[in-house]
């Protein structure tokens, strides 16, 4: 494996996915099983976000949990190299926020530019790589993804101008000025470790991800890219959304034959790992999820 990133010319090698919290919002579902962990349909949730970063060409990842949960993740994922990565852990000794990632991966990141993304996130849709290819390509400031949502005061959230510059972000506002939410997928250039550093506990406790945003946004150095319409933004907060993600992958799997998320496929179709490996992958498996593996083998 090389360390490089497969995207030529980008800065970023290296991401951080956070698969902490204490899923309180999902007990008794999550009393002994990282919410991660759950399943969406047919996979751990963990899997969804994971493809993106591998869909970025990113190799070099930290997986952040619990004490109690990085046992569980490290037995699922291993030591990445089946799947031509490198994961690494760490744990998240409290819940102290999103933004904690930085300082709690601050050896890992190593002065370089990073992604960050969340556990229980799963993006789908056409033209998701390109945006990708967007935010890799940058080596100053942070990219962060808007999408449009019925419900804004559950999420972070940027108000655009008429001219559709960002100009603010907030924190689950009671009242919001704007339905889009940020994702939890972030691109940070060099600095964010230092000013992780600075940041000081919200109101609720927590080291908010949105304070790195406005630093970034006040800098005029906050880009954000939009998912359109056609885009599918899940997150798997509470039960309902859980339901209505593994429905969706689902419907979209049963229709055109083709699995979201599945890591091992990305890691072939993205070259980390040849078609004999993923047959060996795929013999691991005595079910229809190795009959699809060794099917994309044998199809090339
Ligand atoms: C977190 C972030 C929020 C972001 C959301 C995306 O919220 O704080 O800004 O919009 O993830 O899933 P949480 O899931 O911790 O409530």
């Amino acid at each position: 494996m090389t360390d490089s990133a497969t995207v030529p010319g980008s800065p970023f090698r290296k991401a951080i996915l956070m698969a902490g919290g204490s899923g309180s919002r999902l007990h008794p579902m999550t009393r002994v099983i990282n919410k991660q962990l759950l399943p969406v349909y047919d996979k751990p949730l963990v899997y969804y976000p994971l493809s993106v970063i591998m869909l970025a060409g990113i190799r070099q990842v930290l997986v952040i949990s619990s004490n109690r949960d990085v046992p569980a993740f490290r037995e699922l994922l291993g030591d990445g190299s089946q799947w031509g990565m490198r994961f690494e852990y760490a744990v998240q000794q409290e819940p102290r926020g999103i933004a904690e990632a930085f300082l709690v991966g601050e050896e890992f990141i190593a002065g370089e530019p990073v992604v960050l993304v969340l556990g229980d996130n799963i993006f789908y849709g056409q033209g998701l790589r390109e945006k990708l290819l967007v935010a890799l390509g940058r080596d100053i400031g942070a990219t962060v993804f808007a999408y449009p949502v019925r419900d804004p005061q559950r999420y972070g959230v940027v108000e655009f101008d008429e001219q559709g510059r960002a100009i603010a972000v907030w924190e689950k506002p009671r009242h919001s000025r704007s339905r889009y939410a940020i994702t939890g997928l972030y691109f940070y250039d060099a600095q964010v470790t230092a000013l992780a550093r600075q940041l000081k506990p919200s109101l609720r406790g927590e080291l908010e991800i949105t304070d790195i945003n406005r630093w970034y946004l006040e800098q005029g150095r906050l880009h954000v890219e939009r998912f359109g319409r056609g885009f599918a933004w899940l997150d798997c907060g509470t039960e309902h959304s859980l339901l209505q993600a593994a429905n969706f992958v689902e419907m979209v799997q049963e229709r055109q034959g083709f699995k979201i998320a599945c890591p091992e496929e990305v890691a072939y179709r993205m070259g980390f790992i040849d078609a004999a490996q993923l047959r060996q992958l795929a013999g691991q498996f005595r079910n229809p999820y190795g009959e699809y593996l060794t099917e994309i083998a044998e199809s090339g």
